[in-house]
């Protein structure tokens, strides 16, 4: 399984934030907004990824990320020059999906909950059909929305509908077969100008092979594109880390526990951070490991 984050777009409903950088590099609370999707991806134990950003703000994700050896894996980037919507990140990323099944999270979407890791896993061994997460909100219309009949079965799924037909808004991750570029060259840009995901998610529905997950209250979704939702999911990550002294979203910590480095390889990465709170949460999971 191969892992895309797109992390392209201008972020204007973070204006002026967003003026001078990408929004994907402004933090939640202490670690930069792609650590959070980047961690679930290496999460579910995929460790080729892509990141699709802007051409400006791409030497910063490789500032920051450089080509993921550190953190045992494999990063590759490319660049989304227009926000044509969130499907075009499998045309862009076609070549580095090749025969491979691939998931996709968007850039702006935290993830948290106990026994994440294990779900996530399980969804990353997925070779045909898609896959996809419902979370209960209770401002659906800001989302991608599932229309479920009595049973739970799914009717239709709706894009930032007026009236929403359910509270069950999809997260911004999926997990896809490997045919899931040729379905994105074959839809047509919405009324918005965009190639939609949900056109995608669609064309699996229709050949009958969509499985949808929901998350129940156990889990949290957030998304951090307005200052208000920003802060919010700061204020959730600083809450747990400071009652627990346990990391979310640590790339280093969860690169240790998949065992994608080593404890000597950790100790250093935390070394380098030594003087933040970052690093010091860091050589928190250094002392319990070796408990
Ligand atoms: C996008 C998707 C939407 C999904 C949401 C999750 O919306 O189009 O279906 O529910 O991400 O964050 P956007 O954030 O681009 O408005």
């Amino acid at each position: 399984m191969k892992g895309i984050i797109l992390a392209g777009g201008n972020g204007t409903r973070l204006y002026p934030m967003t003026l001078a950088t990408n929004k994907q590099l402004l933090h939640i609370y202490d670690k930069p907004m792609i650590y959070y999707p980047l961690s679930t991806l290496m999460l579910a134990g995929i460790q080729d990824i892509l990141i699709i950003s802007s051409q400006d703000a791409q030497p910063n994700f490789e500032k920051l990320l450089g080509d993921g050896n550190d953190l045992g894996i494999n990063i590759s980037y490319r660049q989304q020059e227009r926000p044509n919507g969130i499907a075009e990140a499998f045309i862009i990323g076609e070549e580095f999906i090749g025969n491979s099944p691939c998931a996709l999270i968007l850039g702006d979407n935290v993830f948290h909950g106990q026994g994440l890791g294990k779900l996530l896993s399980k969804c990353a061994e997925l070779e045909s059909g898609a896959k996809i997460f419902a979370t209960w909100v209770s401002d659906p219309e800001r989302y991608g929305v599932v229309d479920l009949d009595i049973d739970g079965n799914i009717k239709g799924l709706i894009e930032k509908p007026k009236v929403a037909p359910s509270n069950w808004a999809i997260a911004g991750l999926y997990f896809f077969d490997h045919n899931v570029s040729s379905i994105a060259k074959s839809i047509l840009p919405s009324a918005r100008g965009e190639l939609e995901i949900l056109d995608v998610i669609k064309s699996y529905l229709a050949g009958d092979t969509l499985e949808i997950q929901k998350l129940g209250r156990g889990y949290a979704w957030l998304d951090t594109g307005t200052p208000e939702s920003l802060l919010e999911a700061a204020t959730f990550v600083h809450t747990l880390q400071q009652r627990q002294g346990l990391g979310i979203c640590c790339p280093e910590e969860i690169a240790l526990s998949k065992g994608f480095i080593s404890l000597k390889k950790f100790k250093i990465l935390a070394e380098r951070y030594s003087s933040s709170d970052y690093g010091k949460l860091l050589n928190k999971t250094i002392q319990e490991t070796s408990t």
